[in-house]
């Protein structure tokens, strides 16, 4: 069978500010993937959130970029948008950016990872097992260093060195400053190691668009690398990715997937989605509660049954006494950083800000500056 998998997610509302979302929006996902599952539009389907985005991951047959599967989503989130503008809930319907969009709904707000391959359970995949990463109050690109050192970076990665991966793995880079359609370079690794690190050092303009297994072909990673400022024009909140990543035997496993994380790396985003701050790994289903308004990200690992259903339980990967560790590392980085204020480093630079009121406030000061009598250029005197 030919499965796909997809992750839709939205941020549709929260509670008390943009903390999380409601108990009944979350319900009222739910209970429209139950709905299509038991229709025969999904094979299986699962609902979490990571802050204030509601994530949809789905197994179904109608391959990547299904208007059916798209449209689904889309109404499951317009359900839960519903929920939060009855409760006069924070930032209802923030993320669908378009009216009624056709079809596929790339590109319309919703943050979307597609992956499809052959399901068969034989060689080289005897076993299905992934992860799906979502990130909150983050940049596009926070997944190009992490994603970096464990498909292409033996010291985060081992198993690079063994057979079935010492091919290396397929980068398909994408431009998100392209937005009439979708800009792609694909660079292998490890021979373009150092062209793949020059693109994916700005988080801001390249993403990771997924990743190919060279000796395979199969695809390990997709990740929904799109700005959401280039889709609006203006600030609508933050980007906040994800990512499906396929792990175990012809891929890394899954302590070399989530060890890069273990750096609480600076990227984009935190308040106002305009500071440079560290990734907080985090549980699936955590509010954004702590000081400032960390950047944080969560990992949810399954396995898939030959029908294409997902394993009964799943795996919280960051929800382990081991990532305490990870956490209080972060939060003091944070601290650190955010002693400076506003000064320099600590906030995303002027063309990153160029959507958001920062903008309009350097732009009604431009407009005030006047050149000083006795320091006229002679010509103009
Ligand atoms: P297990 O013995 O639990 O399968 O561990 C396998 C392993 O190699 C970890 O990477
Ligand atoms: P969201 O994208 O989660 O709404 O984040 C917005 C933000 O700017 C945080 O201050
Ligand atoms: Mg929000
Ligand atoms: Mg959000
Ligand atoms: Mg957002
Ligand atoms: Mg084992």
């Amino acid at each position: 069978m030919r499965l796909t998998l997809s992750v839709i997610k939205a941020d549709i509302g929260s509670v008390g500010g943009h903390t999380k979302p409601s108990t009944r929006m979350m319900a009222a996902v739910e209970g429209e993937v139950a709905k299509a599952i038991c229709n025969g539009l999904l094979i299986d389907g699962f609902v979490c959130h990571t802050g204030d985005d509601i994530a949809i991951i789905m197994t179904h047959t109608r391959g990547e970029g299904s208007s059916e599967i798209h449209q689904f989503a889309w109404k499951a989130f317009l359900a839960a948008t519903s929920v939060a503008k009855t409760s006069g809930l924070y930032g209802a319907g923030q993320d669908l950016l378009a009216d009624a969009p056709s079809g596929n709904i790339r590109g319309a707000g919703p943050g979307v990872a597609e992956l499809s391959f052959d399901h068969s359970l034989s060689s080289p995949r005897p076993a299905e097992s992934f992860m799906v990463f979502a990130a909150d109050k983050c940049g596009p690109g926070a997944y190009n260093l992490p994603l970096y050192l464990a498909f292409a970076d033996p010291m985060y990665c081992a198993g690079l060195m063994l057979p079935p991966m010492i091919r290396g793995f397929r980068f398909h880079v994408i431009d998100m400053d392209h937005t009439a359609g979708d800009s792609v370079i694909e660079l292998d690794a490890p021979a373009d190691n150092y062209h793949i690190a020059a693109l994916l050092r700005d988080n801001e303009r390249f993403g990771i668009d997924r990743i190919v297994s060279q000796t395979h072909g199969e695809v390990a990673a997709a990740v929904s690398a799109q700005r959401l400022h280039a889709i609006a024009g203006k600030y609508t909140g933050k980007d906040d990715p994800v990512a499906i990543i396929r792990n175990q035997g012809i891929f890394p496993a899954p302590e070399e997937i989530v060890s890069p994380f273990a750096k609480a790396h600076f990227v984009g985003g935190d308040a106002r989605g305009s500071h440079v701050m560290p990734l907080m790994p985090v549980p699936i289903n955590t509010p954004v509660t702590g000081m400032y308004c960390l950047p944080i990200v969560s990992c949810v690992g399954f396995s898939i049954d030959k029908e294409g259903r997902f394993s009964e339980s799943y795996t919280d990967f960051f929800d382990n006494p081991a990532w305490d560790e990870v956490r209080r590392r972060a939060q003091s980085k944070a601290i650190e950083m955010r002693s400076q204020g506003w000064s320099g480093a600590a906030m995303l630079p002027y063309s990153e800000l160029e959507y958001g009121g920062f903008r309009d406030t350097v732009s009604a000061l431009l407009k005030r500056f006047r050149l000083r009598e006795e320091r006229k250029p002679e010509a103009a005197a």
